[in-house]
């Protein structure tokens, strides 16, 4: 029995949803916009930071379901470029908690066999905040069963920007014209190794919000009005329920059990 089934009550609705998924068409690559922490604060009357704490229990049961479900990559989008620009308080509180939880987490890890990794630019984060992301990562690098991919002072556009220069300097190092250029030399130097085939964000957003713009060329996109603490196991099922009722076409037109040819 799939040791996600054996969790679930029988009958219930997660029970309900589950019975519609198919197992072996689950997403690949799973990225979430984790957002609506503050709102959800703020809705109990507290101040918006109180709502990151609340998150950080929604992140650890959406890994644990995800390595559970045998999705094998999840890409969780933490801290953007652009967060920087929130009242210090708030980031100081946000790294802190970052910290916390890398070092109270690990075990968790290990037990459900995930690899930890980090995906941004880490160069700019204290010294302090990369000694504990290097103590997670080393202690998880020989986890088979999921990557996480964490995304902290991440931004889609810095990204290819990094890539693009990485690109040059290979071109150079191997005397190759950059007229010569493919989209798979650009997807190399990515921090990603695959692309996301579903992505969801929590408390409404229709916005990307400069997270994984190159690899969400086709990503199928699932919003959901609820907030990042409060989505659980059933929000979960519901996204991917939806996930496997779409029709993803590639630009191609729809065909049942014919792969779509690769351009010539
Ligand atoms: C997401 O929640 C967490 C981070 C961006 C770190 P927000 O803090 O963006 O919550 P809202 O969008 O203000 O409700
Ligand atoms: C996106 O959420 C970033 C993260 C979830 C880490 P934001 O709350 O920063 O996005 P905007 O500002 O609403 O677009
Ligand atoms: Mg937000």
């Amino acid at each position: 029995m799939h040791e996600f089934e054996t969790l679930i009550e029988r009958g219930s609705p997660d029970d309900f949803l589950f019975r519609q998924l198919d197992p072996a068409r689950l997403p690949r690559h799973l990225a979430i916009i984790m957002d609506g922490n503050g709102r959800w604060a703020k809705r109990r009357g507290q101040a918006r930071i109180a709502g990151h704490p609340a998150g950080v229990e929604a992140v650890r049961t959406t890994v644990e379901n995800c390595a559970r479900l045998g999705i094998p990559t999840l890409t969780l989008y933490a801290f953007s470029s652009e967060n920087w620009r929130r009242p210090r308080l708030e980031v100081t509180m946000l790294m802190r908690l970052l910290q916390e939880c890398l070092r109270r987490e690990v075990p968790l890890l290990n037990r459900h066999g995930v690899r930890l990794r980090f995906i941004g630019r880490l160069e700019a984060l204290s010294a302090e905040i990369r000694k504990a992301l290097d103590y997670a990562v080393t202690m998880t690098a020989d986890n088979h069963r999921m990557t996480l991919n964490v995304a902290l002072n991440y931004g889609g556009r810095a990204e290819i920007v990094d890539a693009l220069r990485a690109v040059a300097r290979e071109f150079k190092v191997r005397g190759r014209s950059l007229d010569t250029l493919t989209e798979e030399d650009v997807a190399r130097h990515l921090y990603t190794e695959s692309d996301p085939d579903l992505l969801i964000r929590t408390s409404g957003e229709m916005r990307l919000s400069n997270f994984l713009l190159w690899q969400m060329a086709y990503t199928e996109i699932f919003v959901t009005d609820t907030l990042w603490p409060d989505f659980n196991r059933t929000h979960l099922l519901e996204a991917l329920v939806a996930y496997q009722r779409r029709s993803r076409r590639f630009g191609g037109v729809e065909t049942v059990g014919v792969p779509v040819p690769a351009l010539a």
